[in-house]
C-alpha cells in the first residue's frame, strides 16, 4: 500500500532530521521496491506531465511522466534530488561545465540506466538530462531537498550545449509537445 499523505509526513520527517538526502533515499527505495502499489497510490500514467505532490522552501515532491523516447536538455537543480522509478525507464547522462570555458559549455562525464525499484540519489551540483529510453510512459518521484520552483538554475541548449537561464515554462511546453506527439493529450 502506497499512501501519499504518509509519504509526504515520512519524506518531511526525514528531512527535519536530517538534511542530507540519505533517509529521503531509504523512503524512496522503500515506496518504489513496490511499483504496483504505487501505480495504484498515484494512478496509472496516462500522460507526459509533472505533478506537484508537495512544495515548500524545503522540499518538493514531483510525480514526473515522462513521454516516449522523450528526452529533456542538461540542465542542474542546485539542490539534491533522489529519483524513484516506479514504472518504466530513465537514461541520465551526467554532465560537467568544460574547466576553462567561460561561456558554460558542458561536457558528458557518465550515465547511469535507471528501471523500476530504482532509487539514485543526485548530489547538489549535478547537472543531467533525462531520456525515457521506451516506448510507453515512464513513472518517477522526484524528491528534492528544497523549493525546485523558486531558485535560479541553469538549462543547456541541447544544440549548442550552452548555458543558459532554466525556463520552466518551456519545460513545461516539453511535456505538452509530447503528449502532441504521442497523443496522450
Ligand atoms: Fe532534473
Amino acid at each position: 500500500m502506497f499512501d501519499l499523505d504518509q509519504f509526504i509526513a515520512d519524506c518531511r520527517g526525514a528531512i527535519a532530521a536530517d538534511k542530507s538526502h540519505r533517509s529521503v533515499r531509504e523512503i524512496v527505495a522503500r515506496a518504489v521496491s513496490d511499483p504496483a502499489a504505487v501505480l495504484k497510490g498515484l494512478g496509472e500514467p496516462k500522460r507526459s506531465e509533472i505533478q506537484r505532490l508537495y512544495n515548500s522552501d524545503g522540499l518538493t515532491m514531483l510525480n514526473v511522466i515522462w513521454a516516449p523516447r522523450m528526452t529533456i536538455m542538461p540542465h542542474n537543480h542546485q539542490m539534491w534530488a533522489v529519483i524513484g522509478i516506479y514504472t518504466g525507464r530513465e537514461d541520465n547522462i551526467f554532465w560537467r561545465r568544460v574547466p576553462g570555458d567561460h561561456r558554460g559549455k558542458l561536457e558528458a562525464v557518465g550515465a547511469r540506466a535507471l528501471c523500476a525499484k530504482d532509487a539514485d540519489p543526485l548530489g547538489d551540483n549535478i547537472i543531467h538530462s533525462v531520456t525515457n529510453p521506451i516506448s510507453r510512459l515512464t513513472g518517477a518521484i522526484h524528491v528534492y531537498g528544497g523549493d525546485f520552483f523558486g531558485v535560479e538554475r541553469s538549462e543547456w541548449d541541447p544544440e549548442t550545449l550552452q548555458e543558459g537561464r532554466y525556463d520552466a515554462a518551456k519545460t513545461m511546453r516539453l511535456f505538452e509537445e509530447a503528449n502532441a506527439l504521442n497523443r496522450t493529450g
